[in-house]
């Protein structure tokens, strides 16, 4: 299906780049391409179709398209997105468009939206989500900026997207300025998040319940075809149950040392910052910080953990409770920033794109969206009947769970940084009122009384 008969702009072909060309050309895209490396140029030359127009640079990329111009960017982000940016302005006019199409980081985006504006440019953030395989064949994408240079580019980008069940492109503008990315840097913090928890289940089972890789795999697939399936339960699965060439679990021989390249740790550092509780999210980071720290943890590790004696049921329920949790905790997120930077972010068309093409994919985001609409206008998510239900259903095998881990010192951060968010957001009163008294008898900071308005001090000598 042909979308539009003008160029797109695209610069970048690394992985991504290429699978979202190649999915661009598929719906008949005419392409104007770039990538800097000669090595990755030379394969999406062999792989893209013979009528690409091949850029030499920014520059002449530009030149090439006529005004008014699109241009996707899908280069690392960071400085290179500044530096392609900055080669393209003087070829571009007033109402031409940039995309950036990488993992880029809110505040990034909204300096160089104000940027680019000077010159009458608009820059669309779009978070692309799903990998390498979501990018060839239907990625969720996360789109932030201008309503009408989201208007001139939407039908190309929601023909190469993922569709949701009902037929809905996983495509959407879900805000103003930098609404796409930041939506974007939320979802893998959640990612981080439901991994995490699902890394746990993965060693309480393996060495807490000594069950072999198949019968994990077992599991998650059974798991997959429940009310807690998804994309990344689905890949558990697979991954548990791959073997070596020599026929033992692969997992066995790899390092347990995990990488990251910082979106969940962005995600972390906004809900410092905007003072909201995303603790599956942090927990999630700080879990890979002890990983990395190798060295240290072979020093000090003591003698090998013993059995548990958890029911597969449980951890099932554990997982799909600190998933919703993560869940909730990454919407709470988004929408502090949406009251903060004023986006109009629909908390109910972000679950919508992410029902299909993302990494967060599962049939809880249908149930998600459902949930959101039919609340409240400011009503906490967490009062949604349907995720009450939820909740009911799955926390006492959470906390069954996360008790026995952690007396048999199994470390769950994941889940039960989930329980404690949850067990805390739902108390009437909790002990800051304490915290309160040791703040004013150390420091004079000062405290509210709830039978008198004003701050007070006191004198906490404790008579
Ligand atoms: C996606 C992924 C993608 C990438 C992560 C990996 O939505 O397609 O989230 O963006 O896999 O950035 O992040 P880490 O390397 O930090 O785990």
């Amino acid at each position: 299906m042909t979308v539009t008969s003008s160029p797109l702009g695209i610069i970048g072909l690394g992985t991504m780049g290429r699978n979202l060309a190649l999915n661009l050309a598929d719906h008949g895209v005419p392409l104007v391409a770039w990538e800097r490396d000669g090595a990755l140029a030379a394969r999406a030359r062999a792989e893209l179709p013979a009528a690409t127009d091949w850029a030499q640079d920014a520059g002449d990329l530009a030149r090439r398209l006529s005004a008014p111009r699109a241009v996707l960017l899908m280069v690392t982000a960071g400085a290179a997105v500044d530096a392609v940016i900055e080669a393209l302005r003087p070829h571009l006019s007033a109402g031409d468009v940039i995309i950036d199409g990488g993992n880029t980081d809110a505040a990034d985006t909204a300096r160089r939206q104000a940027a680019v504006a000077t010159d009458g440019i608009r820059l669309i953030g779009l978070g692309v989500s799903g990998g390498e395989e979501g990018a060839r064949h239907g990625p969720a994408l996360m789109a932030g900026g201008d309503p009408d240079a989201w208007a001139r580019i939407a039908p190309t980008l929601r023909a190469i997207a993922a569709c949701a069940a009902d037929g809905t492109p996983c495509c959407d503008r879900l805000g103003g300025g930098a609404a796409g990315h930041f939506v974007k840097t939320v979802h893998n913090g959640i990612e981080y998040a439901v991994m995490q928890a699902l890394a746990e289940s993965y060693d309480l089972m393996r060495h807490g319940r000594g069950m072999d890789v198949d019968a994990i795999g077992a599991v998650y697939a059974a798991w997959n075809r429940g009310p807690g399936g998804g994309y990344l339960v689905e890949i558990a699965a697979d991954v548990v149950r791959t073997r070596d060439g020599d026929g033992g679990p692969l997992l066995d021989k790899v390092v347990d040392r995990a990488g990251q390249k910082g979106t969940g740790r962005w995600a972390s550092l906004a809900a410092l910052d905007l003072g909201v509780a995303a603790p599956s999210i942090a927990e999630a980071v700080f879990a890979r910080a002890v990983s990395a720290a190798r060295d240290e943890r072979q020093a000090l590790s003591g003698p090998a953990l013993g059995s548990i004696d958890i029911a597969v049921a449980d951890l099932e329920a554990a997982i799909r409770a600190a998933t919703l949790l993560a869940f909730l905790q990454g919407f709470a997120l988004i929408s502090a920033a949406d009251a903060r930077d004023g986006w109009s972010v629909d908390p109910v068309a972000v679950a919508r794109v992410w029902r299909a093409g993302c990494i967060l994919r599962a049939p809880l985001l249908d149930r998600l969206a459902d949930a959101f609409g039919a609340l409240p206008a400011g009503a906490h998510p967490l009062c949604a009947p349907a995720l009450r239900v939820e909740l009911a259903e799955t926390l006492p095998g959470l906390r069954r769970v996360a008790a026995t881990a952690i007396t048999a010192g199994y470390a769950v951060p994941a889940l039960t940084s989930a329980l404690s968010w949850h067990d805390g957001m739902i108390r009437r009163r909790v002990p800051a009122d304490f915290l309160q008294g040791l703040r004013d008898r150390f420091g004079a900071h000062t405290f509210e009384r709830i039978d008198a308005p004003g701050s007070h001090h006191a004198d906490w000598s404790g008579s």
